[in-house]
């Protein structure tokens, strides 16, 4: 059986959103995201995947639900460490024209729009990826001086901070905390690091206790709308930031696409333990010889298939049910 008919309906993959009479607000590599009107915005997260910055051709069913949905679980568990945008998950309670477009449900969430902070704020726990590339190279992580003798994949003593411009085009840049500091000031660079530590702390806590690491994740925060009589800051540096409505968490928290996690049963410091994230696709399109320039190769059906049962493989890990299976009452964790 494919994983499509094992989760259930609805089965059709979602490449692109079609919503006649709704205006884009913003269409990313896989959120098609629309203005609702009242300082609300519709994420729509499609099943597109892209790998190497580019979007691949094929879709991968089930992927936009399991990212929608684990978001939610997420943000619903966070949110006495950080307020976040949800205003509702319900489709049935969207404003129209989303309501009457059933392909959208459980992949959809309502949410408050708000201006968003341009940076990455990435917490480590482990010395993975990027971090253990410059880490063996120069023996810093994110500019920062590291005990020596790290193995791949250990534990750090701490989690740290390692933030990252939001680049338009093309790859995001690894800033150190005093150039954080420096482009949004002391204060609210040290809250971000402060709020993204604590959710970091909090989720991998609750991550192990379902048998996964979380290795290291990736948050995005903006300031909440509040009626503000200026015009709204257009720049990170701009000093109004700080009068701005509530710090905030938005975007998708904690899924395999913002995350790297690790079954904790096969776990080796030393080793690189394979991860739920995109990391087979990778292997994929590597193997393939693709040169990673547009457009990317199609994906044979037995990629897409385990790639698909990763994605729900890791909801089901840190949920406790199937995709299917959770038909509970849908969360709302805001007001209007
Ligand atoms: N509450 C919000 N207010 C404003 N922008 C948001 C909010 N939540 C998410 N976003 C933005 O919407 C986009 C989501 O689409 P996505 O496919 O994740 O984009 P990307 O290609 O940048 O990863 C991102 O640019 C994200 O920063
Ligand atoms: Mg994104």
């Amino acid at each position: 059986m494919s994983p499509a008919a094992r989760a259930g309906a609805p089965a059709a993959t979602l490449t692109q959103a079609k919503i006649p009479g709704a205006r884009l607000f913003r269409r990313g590599k896989v959120r098609d995201v629309y203005e609702a009107g009242d300082g609300l915005l519709v994420m729509v997260a499609s099943d597109r995947l892209s790998a190497f910055d580019v979007v691949l051709p094929t879709p991968i069913p089930q992927k936009g639900r399991v990212l929608t949905r684990l978001s939610s679980f997420w943000f619903e568990r966070t949110k006495a460490i950080a307020p976040n945008h949800i205003v509702e998950t319900d489709l049935a309670r969207f404003p129209e024209p989303f309501r009457s477009h059933p392909e959208l449900g459980g992949r959809s969430v309502l949410v408050r729009r708000c201006e968003r902070i341009d940076i990455e704020c990435v917490a480590r726990g482990y010395v993975s990826g990027s971090a253990w590339a410059e880490y063996r190279k120069m023996g810093t992580i994110a500019g920062e001086r590291m005990p020596p003798g790290l193995l791949e994949s250990e534990q750090l003593r701490e989690p740290i901070f390692t933030p990252a411009t939001k680049a338009v085009t093309g790859h995001d840049e690894n800033i150190s905390r005093a150039q954080l500091a420096a482009m949004v000031g002391h204060e609210l660079a040290k809250k971000l690091e402060a709020v993204t530590i604590a959710l970091y702390r909090s989720a991998h806590a609750f991550a192990l206790g379902r048998g996964l690491i979380l290795a290291d994740t990736k948050f995005e925060f903006g300031f909440g709308p509040e009626p503000n009589p200026a015009p709204p800051p257009s720049k990170v540096s701009d000093p109004r930031y700080m009068a701005s409505g509530p710090l905030t968490l938005i975007d998708e928290v904690l899924t395999p696409d913002s995350s790297r996690y690790w079954d904790a049963a096969r776990y080796r410091a030393g080793e690189t333990p394979p991860s739920f994230d995109k990391q087979y696709v990778r292997d994929f399109l590597v193997a393939s010889g693709w040169n990673k320039e547009p457009p990317a190769p199609k994906l044979p059906p037995e990629v897409v298939e385990g790639t698909s049962q990763r994605y729900l493989d890791c909801y089901e890990r840190i949920v406790g049910r199937p995709l299917d299976a959770t038909d509970a009452p849908p969360v709302r964790t805001g007001g209007r």
